[in-house]
């Protein structure tokens, strides 16, 4: 899939701007603070109908306007289709080629991306939620059955906790609401554990190889560290301790008004050679387990879905050395579309130049580098 062009209409600092983007590299340079990220916001965000950065829907609209719009037409092999995201007041609204679609995850699995911004770094320093929400975004752009399960996975959650809170209160002794909820709770947990087991042993299958390629280090893999104490799928093994778990941890659930065991709580730890790389790996190092693994993740896709994703790149080759630089792109194929950032065109390898359509951002405008042509911008002017 490529992302054949872009509009954005009252998104961050942009009033109005139409891309016309290269099938193969682009590259948008600029100082800082002129609008680049916002571009790979925009794009992620008709992927994902959310923002990869901290914030609400209202900090994505243009500070003096009350609602935004954006939109691209994306090329599949032999047809296009087009997205829409609307916004305004906290509210998202998303379409399909015009049509609304009202449940996201009937949305999301279209239009793919994989990225790599600065912030993903947090992947291996940040909190597990960080490292679940990376797990359903891979796995939910690959099968969308997957986010179906985690919106009922949830919401099934809230009814427990509700009513573990609940018994609390009121020393209810009737647990036969609370037994109904668990078999719910582990039909859902079943789904949810096979896709994730199937996920990792697919990415590992390949990450350690990547890795080995651009680093030079071997041994890299991904645990899946989940409150189970689990090697692989087994469903008879998981449904008995998860039940055993309800039963074992009921009192202190109901004390303290929560679940405490589940694919809630999963979490997923890098190991080189079996050594955590939070407190192993050196902090360039870090940054190459993350590449290593948007990397294998772009692999995968083309394995599953038989075409690549979209590649996010946000000034990222700026603290990685010349060596790795290379040793990075011989990984993006002629068929992948490659999106990149950056301040300083001289931290981009020339081969890559040579190849990429240049547009140069300036203070919420983007011209091309050698003329203006497909390049369409009008200012201040509202929705
Ligand atoms: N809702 C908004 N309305 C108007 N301007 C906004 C909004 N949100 C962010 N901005 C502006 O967008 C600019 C930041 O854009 P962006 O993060 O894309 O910069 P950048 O070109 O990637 O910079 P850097 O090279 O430092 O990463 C800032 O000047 C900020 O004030
Ligand atoms: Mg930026």
């Amino acid at each position: 899939m490529r992302l054949k062009s872009l509009k954005l209409f009252n998104f961050r600092n942009y009033s109005e701007l139409t891309l016309d983007l290269s099938p193969g590299i682009n590259i948008f340079i600029g100082d800082n603070g002129v609008g680049k990220t916002n571009i790979l916001e925009a794009i992620y965000v008709l992927s994902l109908t959310k923002s990869n950065r901290y914030g609400t829907i209202n900090d994505l609209i243009k500070h003096d306007a009350i609602t935004s719009k954006i939109n691209c037409l994306v090329d599949y092999d032999g047809y296009t289709k087009e997205y829409e995201i609307m916004l305004s007041d906290q509210v998202k609204k998303v379409y399909i080629n015009k049509q609304e679609i009202k449940k996201i995850a009937n949305y999301i699995s279209n239009f793919c991306v994989t990225t790599f911004m600065p912030n993903d770094i947090d992947i291996i320093r940040g909190t597990p939620s960080i490292r679940r929400n990376l797990l359903n975004i891979q796995i939910g752009q690959l099968y969308n059955n997957y986010l179906k399960y985690v919106n009922e996975y949830n919401s099934l959650l809230k009814i427990r906790n509700d009513y573990l809170k609940r018994l609390n209160i009121n020393g209810n002794t009737d647990l036969r609401y609370l037994d109904i909820i668990n078999q719910k709770m582990v039909e859902v947990s079943l789904k949810i554990y096979y896709f994730r087991y199937f996920y990792l042993e697919e990415i590992n299958k390949i990450i350690s190889q990547v890795f080995k390629k651009i680093a030079n280090i071997s041994n890299l893999k991904i645990e899946y560290a989940n409150s189970l104490n689990l090697d692989s799928y087994d469903e008879n093994l998981i449904k008995d301790k998860l039940i055993l778990r309800y039963k074992k941890n009921l009192s202190k659930e109901i004390m303290q008004g929560m679940t405490l065991t589940g694919v809630h709580r999963d979490d997923l730890i890098f190991k080189i050679d079996g050594i955590d790389a939070r407190i192993y790996a050196s902090e360039g190092q870090q940054r190459l387990i993350v590449i290593a693994y948007k990397i294998s993740e772009l692999l995968l896709f083309k394995k599953i879905k038989k075409e690549y994703p979209v590649l996010l790149l946000d000034d990222v080759f700026s603290e990685i050395d010349l060596k790795k630089r290379n040793n990075i792109i011989k990984y993006f194929k002629d068929d992948i579309q490659v999106i990149i950032t950056t301040n300083d065109i001289n931290d981009i390898d020339k081969k890559l130049v040579e190849k990429a359509k240049i547009y140069l951002v300036k203070n919420g405008n983007v011209k091309i580098k050698g003329g203006v042509k497909n390049v369409r911008r009008k200012s201040n002017k509202s929705l």
